[in-house]
């Protein structure tokens, strides 16, 4: 059953608890829960028949000596076990089934909520804690259901139909023992309570560990480069003692209810035979009827532990589910309008109309205004931190702007689909990002319609063939066996090949040819000025010399565009950017006298 997301938000909007909205989820299998629920009955039914079962043989074959009895009995005997094993196979099986498609229904739906969120969002949580909530809540959601519905069916039933034989056998003993059972239930009730906090500060303390995982062996360029293995290690193990506690404190919530079952069914036992064995003297029963009520007394014990149990993995999973269905309650902050309008592919301009914008308290971006015609080449420059990258940012709407607005063509992108906006940009990010999958594939990503071709064009053109043939496999090289192989330089060209592949009418380059050296720069560069014909550009540089040819450049400063025009007519204003292309020159001289 593919996820549907769509059902699910509609069940969502009527059922504001999230522990009924899993019933959502439960209610899928309905077929499966029912076969398993059949098979549950056989086992009840043959545990209590085998119980029952001990009286005939003891009074029939050992106290009578019955010859036939001694040829029926063992057969009902495998007959009992044959269902008893056949309807534990059906239960774990149909029970599995139904465990396993919700955990893949809610991973696919978190996946599906988490990978349509925005980008801000992804900047909020921990890419570990994410990971948690797929891998280790949802499998706890499963062991709840899983021992919820087996326990809540196949242990309940087991008890009825036990308590009838016990009442069968002996009645007077029977009542005795339902009034020592509920006062076991008490205690139980208290500790499930207790167990569901600690098991919600488990798995949070699991998630931040996952969280400190990922940073660490992801970046551990860094924390060998620095030096920090040792102080890694201590924060580590600090992390790993506290998770370490934590578990401890669950296992004691958990198998506190124990030692009290325990003594109670001592009690119970040590009684029953007393009073029982005194009865069974007097001749009062015979000794099959008290061994087969004592043998389903001794039963009883294991599903009515159960059901105790059932309470503490109640309250994990409901833990976990809140957990879970607050993410699935997630709203994306970039929403698409009804009726929102296609933007057609073909050649558009941009505008910026009194722009700002905040990522949270401070604006990073004051009253922007700028027009980019189609096919212009709009160059932005100025110092780090100035909002350039930002800027860039708001035109595929990672991220929605504060005041104003911008508009492709004559649509405020609010107003457009956000796949037609996106599909008319080709973005080169500043960070170089590659996907662990083969070369031929990460540039395929710009479009997985395109020919073998094409893609090799588009490396082509990228100045990134003849690296990319250098290796063994070629295109068919998997980004993961070069490990850190790939530089800067060669990453930035496998991801211009991407952007140049997706073919689209506006462009984005952040930084695109920064880890290039001056003269791969040089190339790639002609291989941008072509693919810039006709595209609305928009070019982040540090470096000068590439902006140069701009139609227009834009010195952002503080959030602001601080001076606008041509290269010639901005160094003749002595401003800003004849400071900046000043400081660039007077480096290069200096490199050059070296
Ligand atoms: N995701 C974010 N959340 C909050 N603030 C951010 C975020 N990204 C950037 N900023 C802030 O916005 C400001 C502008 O950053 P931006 O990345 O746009 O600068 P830039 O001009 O591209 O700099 P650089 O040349 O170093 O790439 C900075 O002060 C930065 O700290
Ligand atoms: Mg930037």
């Amino acid at each position: 059953m593919i996820p549907n997301s769509q059902l699910y938000l509609k069940y969502s909007h009527y059922v504001q608890e999230k522990h009924k909205r899993l019933l959502y989820f439960i209610k899928q299998y309905r077929l499966q829960l029912f076969m398993a629920m059949g098979c549950m009955l056989l086992v009840s039914g043959s545990t209590a028949a085998s119980a029952y079962l001990i009286k005939p043989v003891l009074d029939d074959i050992f106290v009578k000596k019955d010859i036939s009895m001694l040829g029926m009995l063992p057969i009902a005997i495998i007959i009992v076990y044959f269902f008893r094993g056949f309807g534990l196979y059906g239960q774990e099986y149909f029970m599995n089934f139904v465990g396993q498609r919700i955990i893949r229904h809610l991973r696919d739906l978190l996946y599906e909520t988490i990978i349509g969120l925005s980008l801000s969002f992804f900047y909020t949580e921990k890419t570990g804690v994410l990971m948690s909530r797929i891998t280790n809540d949802v499998s706890v959601i499963k062991n709840m259901v899983s021992s919820v519905v087996t326990t809540s069916i196949r242990d309940c039933f087991t008890i009825v139909f036990l308590v009838f034989v016990i009442f069968y056998q002996i009645w007077e003993l029977a009542l005795i023992a339902f009034v020592v059972l509920p006062v076991a239930f008490y205690p139980i009730l208290i500790f499930g309570r207790k167990v569901r906090r600690v098991s919600t500060g488990c798995q949070e303390s699991m998630a931040e560990l996952n969280s400190f995982l990922y940073e660490t062996f992801a970046g551990n360029k860094i924390v060998k480069a620095f030096g920090m293995e040792e102080y890694e290690k201590n924060r580590f193990f600090i992390k790993s003692e506290r998770l370490f506690h934590l578990e401890m404190k669950a296992v004691i919530a958990k198998s506190l209810s124990s030692p009290v079952m325990e003594c109670l069914a001592g009690v119970g036992i040590a009684f029953i035979l007393w009073f029982g064995g005194s009865r069974v003297i007097q001749g009062t029963y015979t000794v099959g009827t008290y061994i087969s009520f004592l043998a389903a007394v001794i039963m009883l014990y294991e599903p009515v532990k159960k059901m105790t149990k059932l309470n503490n993995a109640l309250q994990e999973g409901l833990a976990a589910v809140d957990r879970v269905f607050d993410i699935l309650d997630r709203k994306s902050n970039i929403q698409e309008k009804e009726n929102a309008v296609e933007i057609l592919r073909k050649s558009h301009t941009v505008t910026f109309d009194h722009v700002s914008f905040k990522y949270d308290q401070d604006e990073v971006l004051k009253d922007i205004q700028l027009h980019a015609c189609t096919g212009e080449v709009i160059a932005l420059v100025g110092p780090s931190g100035g909002g350039k990258t930002s800027l860039v940012n708001l035109i595929p709407r990672f991220y929605d702007v504060t005041q104003g607005a911008i508009y492709i063509d004559d649509i405020d992108i609010r107003n457009a689909s956000i796949d037609s906006v996106r599909k008319q940009i080709a973005i080169v990010s500043q960070e170089p990002i590659l996907f662990n999958d083969t070369i031929r594939n990460n540039i395929a990503y710009g479009n997985l319609n395109a020919s073998e071709e094409d893609i090799e064009a588009a490396a082509r053109s990228a100045y990134a063939f003849d690296f990319i043939k250098g290796f063994p496999k070629g295109f068919q090289t998997f980004i993961g066996e070069l490990g850190n192989r790939l530089s800067g330089g060669e990453k930035q060209r496998i991801c211009i090949a991407r952007a140049l592949l997706k073919n689209a009418p506006i462009l984005i380059l952040d930084e695109a040819t920064s880890a290039l050296d001056t003269e791969s720069e040089m190339l790639v560069q002609k291989a941008l000025d072509n693919l810039m014909q006709g595209r609305t550009t928009f070019v982040i540089a540090h470096r000068l010399s590439t902006v140069a040819k701009a139609d227009l450049i834009l010195v952002i400063k503080d959030g602001r565009i601080v001076e606008q025009g041509k290269h010639d007519s901005l160094l003749t204003q002595h401003g800003e950017y004849a400071k900046l292309y000043a400081l660039q020159f007077s480096n290069t001289n200096i490199k050059e006298k070296r």
